[in-house]
């Protein structure tokens, strides 16, 4: 694929993105800052009888990296235990948003929702 068409994907992420919004009955929820822009974002998520993720929703206000990675990932995840979660990283998000490079600066944003995923797992005493 093109550059421009990763931008394109990511842009149609960004304008309609996947899973927006809060979920009810959310067994992770989570709200998480980037500390060098202020950007937000909220992550609730909902466990399977397995343990594993059935269903997850995100909402914020950020970059178009950020709010674009989100969106992927709220699809990603879904099936995943909270094991698989805690292994993913920055190459993983890369490739879901079509195998970017991306600057340092914006290897947090690109990270912000994963993190968010990871940090309300351990919270909810999930990992
Ligand atoms: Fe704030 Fe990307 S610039 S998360």
């Amino acid at each position: 694929m093109s550059g421009d068409l990763y931008r394109e994907q990511l842009l149609d992420h960004y304008h309609n993105p996947t899973n927006y919004g809060v979920l009810e009955d959310a067994d992770i929820d989570i709200e998480m800052d980037n500390p060098t822009c202020g950007d937000e974002i909220h992550v609730t998520a909902r466990l399977d009888d397995q343990g594993q993720i059935e269903k997850v929703m995100f909402e914020g206000q950020g970059c178009v990296v950020s709010m674009a990675a989100a969106s992927m990932l709220t699809e990603e995840v879904v099936g995943k235990s909270p094991a698989q979660i805690s292994e993913m990283g920055l190459s993983d998000v890369q490739e879901l948003m079509g195998g970017v490079r991306l600057s340092m600066g914006r290897v947090k944003c690109a990270l912000l929702a994963l993190n968010a995923m990871k940090q309300g797992l351990q919270e909810a005493g999930k990992r």
